[in-house]
């Protein structure tokens, strides 16, 4: 019987949507105020979820302290009150739309994954925008 064990969590981060590529009237039409070069700040909430049958000892799928600490370590002590373009080394080359940051937290929790676990992540951006990821499919 599977279950999925979902653990919320937030961190407070700064980003601004851009390319270096790009001038910055075309980062202006393409990202709008999201490319403002002083940067903005969200309230990320992300909803990690693992899935898999439950252990007939334990009665878990997953050690929700595991999953907790997992959580603190790669994602809030690395996100937390940073600037995800400066100060995040994932994003130095990689636009930190919600998107790309989803991605980036599913790799940094996959790595610790069992194998017979399933992952899955969603990031809110914003109360009413999220984004969801569950590996490549
Ligand atoms: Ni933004």
């Amino acid at each position: 019987m599977k279950v999925t064990v979902n653990r919320k969590a937030h961190f407070n981060a700064a980003h601004r949507l851009y390319r270096s590529d790009w001038s910055e009237e075309k980062n202006l039409s393409v990202f709008g105020k999201c490319s403002n070069k002083n940067f903005h700040g969200h309230n990320y909430e992300v909803i990690v979820g693992v899935t898999g049958e439950i252990d007939k000892e334990t009665g878990y799928v997953i050690d929700i302290k595991i999953l907790k600490d997992l959580i603190k370590t790669e994602i809030e002590d690395a996100f937390d009150h940073k600037n995800l373009n400066i100060e995040v080394p994932e994003f130095k080359k990689l636009n930190p739309t919600a998107e790309n940051i989803v991605v980036v937290i599913y790799n940094k929790l996959f790595k610790h994954m069992a194998a017979n676990h399933k992952l899955e992540v969603t990031l809110y951006e914003t109360p009413r925008n999220y984004v969801k990821f569950s590996g490549k499919s």
